[in-house]
């Protein structure tokens, strides 16, 4: 049995030799805790977020789009909480100037040399236009939620929305951690998927409800075994300034559970304080009552790039063959990265060009890539490695008789199918 330790390593090791996760900056050696995407990491992170929309664009409720701005007023961020409240307890090590999240002190090190904790506020804060001064200040967003926040009234006024609904925003959120790391579990930039969904004060814990399953559901659409996931409710010194309740999508990560997402109840906390802040009347009318009220607000809040990490960990298999260990991602077929390889038995020009033809048919409606370096078998296995579902083969024989050898990655059975079934072949996939 292998150690969960071992699997994090060859996880990371294969994102980043395959192509799915660079090391930031890398030719200078490198930014602690920062990442790129590389080709094969955006289309797994596409991939995801398109499976997000979709989960949610034919639910028996209305989720609507949007997509705020990372840079918004500052005025903000001082009406949601986070200027005063969004911050962590820090410590420094006095020997070495180290610092620390209070409750994350390494076990070695002693009490006596730690500094008294300080308050950190964990947003980035910047300027904005050519003059710094205390009016140009402007913060990189901690959460997508605060734009559905601000433009609630935008979406009821223009959509003509009815509660409840939702609205659902994904992007890039940045966090001044003071302890990033598990390779892209936590950094200090990130991408969210989150909605916030307005309903009937009396309806909120029926909703909160329906989130969790829905959410859970999601996850385990995606291919991660059930076992890996569990629902865990915080305890009431663990809420956030701004929740009345929240439970936790916890993932099984090699190094324990750990939040892959969060589900809050937010009450009318953030509406109300906008409203406060800005003196716009952000309340709903309803005609049933012919009254205005202040929705509620339940919270799926998830991370996409934690999201993407999960499903490397738990898809990522080992199979013992007569000779040598493969390793594959059990991705789905929706999921892939490429979803069909196209290997032309040798570089010989008439097979590149069945491979060529086969790729123009097939890649208005899938992601498929040729591959024409190395041996058939070490093609096979860089397939495997990234995920890919299916290899289309194309031999010396394809020229005779039109036909071409389908693998499939799990079972390794091959196929012959004709190229003019081959569309056809995918599409009931
Ligand atoms: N609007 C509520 C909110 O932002 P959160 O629990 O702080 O709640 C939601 O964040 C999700 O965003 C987390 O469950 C996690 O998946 C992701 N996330 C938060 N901080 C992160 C970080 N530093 N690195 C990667 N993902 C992070």
């Amino acid at each position: 049995m292998e150690m969960p330790e071992e699997i994090f390593d060859k996880v990371v090791k294969i994102a980043q030799s395959r192509g799915f996760v660079f090391n930031a900056s890398s030719i200078y050696g490198g930014l602690r805790s920062s990442y790129d995407y590389g080709p094969l990491g955006v289309l797994l992170k596409n991939n995801i977020e398109k499976m997000w929309w979709k989960s949610i664009s034919n639910l028996e409720v209305e989720i609507y789009p949007i997509d705020t701005a990372i840079i918004q007023s500052s005025d903000v961020w001082k009406a949601s909480g986070h200027v005063g409240e969004f911050t962590d307890p820090m410590v420094d090590h006095k020997p070495t100037g180290e610092r620390f999240r209070a409750d994350q002190v390494p076990d070695h090190i002693k009490k006596e040399d730690l500094t008294e904790p300080r308050q950190f506020n964990l947003m980035f804060q910047t300027n904005i236009g050519p003059v710094e001064n205390e009016n140009s200040t402007v913060y990189l967003r901690p959460e997508t939620a605060q734009g559905i926040f601000v433009n609630f009234e935008n979406v009821l006024r223009t959509m003509r929305a009815k509660i409840p609904f939702g609205i659902g925003n994904i992007g890039k959120s940045f966090r001044n951690e003071i302890t990033p790391g598990q390779f892209i579990f936590r950094t200090r930039e990130f991408e969210q998927m989150e909605i916030e969904f307005f309903c009937d004060e009396s309806e909120e814990d029926k909703w909160f409800d329906y989130w969790i399953e829905n959410r859970l559901n999601w996850y385990k659409n995606l291919g991660i075994p059930e076992n890996k996931l569990r629902i865990r409710e915080h305890d009431e010194s663990e809420l956030a300034h701004y929740a009345k309740k929240t439970s936790d999508i916890e993932f099984e990560y090699p190094w324990g559970w750990g939040e892959l997402e969060g589900i809050a109840n937010r009450g009318n906390y953030d509406l109300n304080a906008h409203q406060e802040s800005s003196g716009k009347d952000l309340r709903y009318f309803d005609p049933n009552i012919d009254n205005k009220f202040t929705p509620s607000v339940i919270e799926p809040a998830g991370g996409l790039t934690r999201t993407l990490f999960a499903v490397l960990l738990s898809l990522y298999e080992e199979e013992e063959l007569e000779k040598e260990v493969r390793t594959l991602f059990k991705f789905k077929f929706d999921l892939a990265p490429i979803q069909i390889g196209i290997l032309p038995l040798s570089k010989k020009e008439e097979l590149i060009e069945v491979c060529n033809s086969i790729k123009s048919e097939l890649g208005p409606y899938f992601r498929t890539e040729i591959d024409v370096t190395q041996s058939i078998g070490k093609r096979y296995r860089r397939q495997d490695e990234i995920g890919t579902p299916y290899c289309i083969t194309v031999d010396f024989d394809t020229l005779e008789d039109k036909a071409v050898t389908v693998r499939d990655r799990d079972s390794m059975s091959q196929e012959r199918i004709k190229i003019e079934d081959i569309k056809s072949y995918f599409d009931n996939m």
